[in-house]
């Protein structure tokens, strides 16, 4: 087996800042060597003084070609892994859906054959269930069998994933007999209906409305109600792509009851704003739900502090990619016509770094928690993913702290035609990513392969109370 000696750097984890060198045989870490240990021989020595080594990032949260309304999102398994992976991130969890009438283990299994021999980093799924009903609750345990222990249901989007409070509680019924994780998408969405349809009858169509008619109370409104349900059956719950204030003061609460109650926030949801819909139809750009919000209000910065202080656990991205020219403008007339989501996955571990190392928002080792190590906990991926220790697999991301990049859509990876950071500067630069000792990305190249990604059977939520 080849060995590979990582000589000269800072290890960071989520707990320990350590001055080691690194040794890789084959897929896994083998040995982390303090100074003054003998040295070991290797084929290969990797250089990384006066560099940070940190575990592969974990991205939760990603949808690869998903239909959404009239559109498919952009990146595909192939071409998103391998944006996923020049910014870091070294696993994805990406959804397979049941759409209404479907056989749920057939959505898993047409998932699994799109992202088998294309995925350039390893992947898991979260199964998405969007009809609840018998036929369903039988095949969930065939999916579970299959290494799925969380499962996504929303109260929004009516007529395509929307669920009933009795459905959502029928599915939290069925995971707490077995220790599964629910993933919800928390948005008042009868309400939003309601709002949309006034909007457009008085000729409110622009990109703006989107947000207008998904205010954050009602996206409280939705978390407090499946929090409570959650406490009822049992069940542990994650709100994901938190957006606002409320949420998070949901969740705090719960969390000191003791509830399992988790919560993820995206980058976009700090760093981005609800004034960057308000420039007419570049606006759609901007356009996801639950959508960007007022800084004035507070919501940034409640997400910031959430992540700092452990009320929020993870940053994932919920990349759902769409081009400008052809996707987004399918809603020039029509802003409930314009597909949801952002392109995201590449940027996610930069973003976070930055935000560590230039923004001091958190230290590097929080920095590590909430964007590998605590989403590997959360989702029966630790250690194996999410940290640098003996026996993990040597997933490694190496970078550059002194060095800067600017984000730009003419030098992204992601297959889409804007970047939603456009121009943003960022201190510290990823140089060289390993997944399970493969070098994959180095000296500004992309050296991995479309088949090196491998489908990962999960274990249960490691974090509950
Ligand atoms: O706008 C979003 N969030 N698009 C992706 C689908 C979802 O709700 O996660
Ligand atoms: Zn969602
Ligand atoms: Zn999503």
């Amino acid at each position: 087996m080849s060995r590979i000696l990582i000589k000269g750097g800072t290890v960071v984890t989520a707990t320990e800042t350590m001055r080691c060198d690194v040794l890789v045989e084959g897929e896994k870490v083998v040995a982390l060597l303090g100074e003054g240990a003998p040295v070991p021989t290797a084929d290969t020595i990797v250089d990384a003084t006066g560099r940070l080594v940190f575990p592969g990032s974990v991205d939760a949260h990603t949808h690869m070609e998903i239909p959404f309304g009239a559109a498919t999102s952009k990146d595909t398994f192939e071409t998103g892994t391998q944006a996923a992976a020049w910014g870091g991130t070294t696993t994805i969890i990406d959804f397979p859906i049941q759409m209404k009438g479907d056989s749920l283990m057939g959505s898993f299994e047409e998932t699994m054959a799109k992202a088998s021999g294309s995925s350039a980093i390893d992947f898991g799924f979260h199964q998405i269930v969007g009809d609840v009903n018998e036929q369903s609750l039988a095949e969930i345990d065939l999916v579970f069998k299959e290494g799925v222990t969380s499962y996504k249901l929303f109260t929004a989007y009516s007529g395509v994933y929307y669920s009933t409070d009795a459905e959502v509680a029928k599915v939290m019924q069925w995971a707490a007999g077995n220790g599964s994780t629910i993933l919800m998408h928390a948005e008042n969405g009868s309400v939003i209906d309601l709002l949309r349809e006034q909007a457009i009858a008085r000729g409110d169509t622009a990109p703006l409305a989107h947000a207008a008619t998904r205010p954050a109370a009602l996206e409280g409104e939705a978390a407090h109600r499946v929090i409570l349900l959650a406490e009822m059956t049992g069940a542990p719950v994650y709100i994901v792509h938190i957006s606002a204030k409320q949420v998070v003061a949901e969740i705090a609460a719960a969390r000191s009851r003791g509830t399992n109650a988790f919560g993820e926030t995206c980058p976009q949801y700090l760093f981005l704003e609800l004034s960057m819909l308000d420039q007419g139809f570049e606006g759609a750009k901007f356009v996801c739900s639950p959508p960007l919000r007022d800084p004035a209000e507070g919501h940034q910065e409640a997400l910031w502090q959430g992540l700092a202080n452990g009320d929020l656990q993870v940053i994932a991205t919920d990349h759902c990619p769409f081009d400008f020219e052809g996707q987004k403008t399918l809603g020039r007339d029509d802003f409930t016509q314009i597909p949801n989501g952002l392109p995201v996955v590449e940027h996610r571990f930069p973003l976070m770094l930055h935000a560590a190392l230039a923004d001091k928002r958190f230290s590097l080792n929080r920095m590590v928690d909430i964007s590998a190590t605590a989403p590997a906990k959360m989702f029966g991926l630790y250690p194996q993913k999410g940290t640098i220790a003996v026996g993990s697999d040597a997933d490694i991301v190496i970078v550059n702290p002194d060095a800067n990049d600017v984000i730009s859509a003419a030098t992204h990876h992601m297959n889409v035609d804007y970047s939603c950071f456009e121009g943003m500067e960022l201190t510290g630069k990823v140089e060289t990513v390993m997944s399970r000792g493969n070098v994959i990305v180095a000296d500004g190249e992309f050296k991995g392969s479309k088949s090196h990604g491998r489908y990962l059977r999960r274990g249960l939520n490691q974090l509950l109370f």
